[in-house]
């Protein structure tokens, strides 16, 4: 049987991609990753698709020909719908591309349980209507909704979560008209599951909260296997985590978040010189 034991890419704008790359170690503990947060052009969710896509391209460029990865996870749901389907087809070949939206839109339409979902996301995920479009495509009898929820990632990011601050926020979102009488609600960013238990008891567990983590792991698991690009077990590794800027919430945050102790190593792959420090 054929091995690939080059790691795992995984990127977000900050921190919020980690609750992916944290369900992919737990899924495939064997599988080496390396992490980029672009924290020096967080958040992604107030810029232009066309910035998105250019920072997506050049970050995917650093994990495939610096770090040699086999894959790529876009683990934000702002750069999946800026980036994906370019990315997928311009590597088309070559390396498989996972983003975060296709496997929440397949475990939304599978649950019959669900007849009106809301979507929670970033202004720019929501003004490109990609989650709209793809529900009322794929299952048209389906009543969904959608809120842009700006000032949730930046406030996580910034590592106010689980507190008076971050309820504040949520609830005041939450309790918008359009999240009225859902069943279930996409958490449309990778930052929010930092946030479940708290948007969870908002609504006293009658909700459903569905984040993309544990779908997009076991997305990839299945494309790995289909590709040949698994790894041997129990083959020596080391994760990796790249930002684009030392931010100490990031750092903080990473710890909670992520199962195995994190160094952080900044790369300025803007600059052609490569300036890194650990
Ligand atoms: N975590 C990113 C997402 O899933 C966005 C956060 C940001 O605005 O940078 O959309």
């Amino acid at each position: 049987m054929a091995y690939n034991n080059n790691p795992i890419g995984i990127f977000d704008s900050g921190i919020g991609g980690l609750t992916v790359a944290n369900a992919v170690t737990r899924l495939l503990h064997d599988e080496n990753i390396i992490y980029f947060g672009d924290t020096a052009h967080m958040p992604y969710g107030d810029k232009s698709i066309a910035l998105i896509k250019s920072y997506a391209v050049r970050i995917s460029k650093f994990l495939i020909e610096d770090q040699r990865c086999k894959a790529v996870v876009i683990a934000c749901n702002t750069a999946s719908a800026a980036a994906y389907e370019y990315l997928r087809d311009e590597l088309k070949g070559q390396i498989p591309v996972i983003n975060v939206i296709d496997p929440m839109i397949e475990r939304v339409i599978e649950d019959s349980s669900i007849h009106n979902v809301g979507i929670i996301a970033t202004k720019t995920t929501i003004a490109s209507g990609v989650y709209q479009e793809k529900l009322s495509r794929r299952k048209p009898s389906l009543k969904f909704s959608a809120l842009a929820t700006p000032l949730l990632a930046p406030m996580i990011e910034e590592g106010f979560y689980n507190n008076s601050i971050s309820k504040a926020v949520l609830e005041n979102y939450l309790k918008q008209p359009e999240l009225k009488n859902i069943d279930a609600l996409i958490l449309a960013c990778t930052h929010y599951p930092m946030i479940k238990h708290q948007i969870a008891s908002y609504y006293h567990e009658s909700v459903q909260i569905l984040d993309s983590a544990e779908v997009v792991a076991r997305k990839l698991k299945m494309i790995l296997a289909k590709e040949g690009l698994e790894c041997e077990k129990d083959h020596v590794h080391q994760d990796q985590f790249f930002v684009s800027d030392f931010t100490t919430s990031f750092e903080k945050t990473a710890s909670h978040f992520y199962p195995k102790p994190i160094s952080l190593i900044k790369t300025n792959i803007w600059d052609n010189n490569f300036d890194q420090q650990s």
